[in-house]
């Protein structure tokens, strides 16, 4: 089980390294696309900050190209770049190939037969959007736990890393549906360990820790 943080943001990385429980760091095309730096120099400086895996996303236009990309990236930190691959059938046979020399995560998952054919490909990760289908197709978790069930039926070895996680409730769904691991945005991950209640009783622990003292 890891938790992750999805973010390209070099001081969001520091503070989620600071927190001792953060697996590694997971990166998009989308996120890329607004910072200024170039997604090799962002990999790069993740790199260096993140104690484990750090997600590249392939985006060329042919699968000869993003094979070229994919082992490019993998080539900046071969012990921590894993590539995340969009989920169609023309790039599950580019993770079949990458497969023996890099670890590979088919990303954009929302079927249980996309599952199915990553896992036969070698995939290691499977990437579902929780947030995303629930909002397109009405229940994102319940995609969690098929593709759980794939993974199941199929003994592994590929783990789902649940993505598109907006609130801790949805995070918590999404383990309880089966995801092995999460990835989400600092906000969400740092609100994780709260509760108001947790707050108040902390309050009132305090307060008759303070009187108990006079
Ligand atoms: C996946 O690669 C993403 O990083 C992300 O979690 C997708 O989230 P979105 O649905 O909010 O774009």
């Amino acid at each position: 089980m890891g938790i992750f943080l999805d973010s390209v943001n070099i001081d969001d990385v520091r503070k989620a390294m600071e927190l001792g429980f953060v697996s590694g760091v997971t990166t998009n095309p989308s996120l890329m696309a607004k910072v200024s730096e170039s997604p090799r120099k962002v990999i790069e400086q993740i790199c260096g900050i993140s104690v484990g895996p750090v997600f590249y996303q392939v985006t060329a236009d042919t699968p000869e190209e993003r094979e070229k990309e994919g082992r490019e990236f993998h080539a900046i930190n071969p012990d921590k770049v894993m590539l995340k691959i969009p989920a169609t059938t023309e790039n599950m046979a580019l993770v079949a190939k990458l497969k023996p020399d890099i670890r590979c995560a088919v990303t954009a998952v929302f079927s249980g037969h996309q599952a199915y054919v990553a896992c036969e490909a070698g995939a290691r990760y499977l990437i579902p959007y929780v947030n995303r289908a629930t909002r397109l197709m009405g229940d994102g978790c319940s995609l969690v736990a098929e593709i759980a069930s794939v993974v199941e039926t199929l003994e592994g070895p590929a783990e789902i890393l649940a993505a598109s996680i907006k609130s801790p409730s949805e995070a918590m769904n999404a383990v309880l549906a089966g995801a092995h691991h999460l990835t989400l945005p600092l906000d969400v991950l740092l609100s994780l360990g709260n509760h108001p209640l947790s707050d108040q009783a902390i309050a009132e622990f305090n307060q008759n820790s303070g009187r108990s003292h006079q």
